[in-house]
């Protein structure tokens, strides 16, 4: 059923994803490809409510279970009203974190069983996975420092950098295990050469 191309774009804390989001939807444009663009958690009325229930720094504490379960309460929502439908009508999805977030946020981050993500992408999902995914990849210094010059924090960004170097890991891990479809990108270099690098993995998709 799907005619579009499903492109998730993927990093930890402060690696410039917003950016690069811009970018690529500009660079699939002037290919005339039509690009919808969205973001998880989030991406539908209800997502959008669930994203504030999950970065809400102040309620009480969220188990992880409940955390998992969010996202991927949300990912279903998505993934009916938003994802398929424009997928369906021909146009490309642009994806500002998907699944791969989970196996590294979840996963990595709060080392939850990668078998307990594994099923909750199978049952939330069926078949659908990327196309193709561009990991934003950097020290995680140098993420965590951008990300907190832009003032309040969520309840992830307040995390210590133990938490963000296992999502790193757990991101690389999901890179090594899906090396056709996720295209590191090193993002701790000059913004000219990010966005080469960006352009020359979305080469394949526009031929
Ligand atoms: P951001 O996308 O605006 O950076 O914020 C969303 C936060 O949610 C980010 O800290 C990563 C986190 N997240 C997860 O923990 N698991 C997920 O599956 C997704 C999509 C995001």
């Amino acid at each position: 059923m799907k005619c579009g191309k499903f492109i998730t774009l993927e990093g930890g804390e402060g690696v410039g994803k917003s950016t690069n989001l811009a970018f690529i939807k500009t660079h699939l444009e002037q290919h005339s490809i039509p690009v919808v663009v969205t973001r998880e958690p989030g991406g539908t009325y209800l997502a959008e409510k669930i994203r504030n229930l999950l970065l809400d720094n102040e309620s009480e504490k969220l188990t992880e279970t409940a955390e998992l379960l969010l996202m991927f309460a949300a990912r279903s929502q998505h993934i009916k009203h938003v994802i398929e439908p424009a997928l369906a009508a021909g146009n490309w999805v642009l994806c500002d974190r998907f699944t791969d977030a989970s196996y590294a946020y979840q996963g990595g981050g709060r080392s939850m069983k990668a078998s307990a993500i594994e099923w909750l992408e199978h049952f939330v999902q069926g078949a659908l996975r990327p196309d193709l995914t561009l990991l934003l990849d950097a020290p995680v210094d140098v993420g965590i420092e951008r990300a907190r010059q832009r003032g309040q924090f969520d309840r992830f960004e307040m995390e210590q950098n133990t938490f963000f170097e296992r999502v790193r890991r757990a991101y690389l891990l999901q890179m090594e295990l899906n090396p056709e479809r996720i295209k590191l990108i090193k993002a701790n270099q000059p913004l000219g050469d990010v966005q080469r690098s960006i352009a020359d993995a979305l080469r394949v998709f526009l031929k």
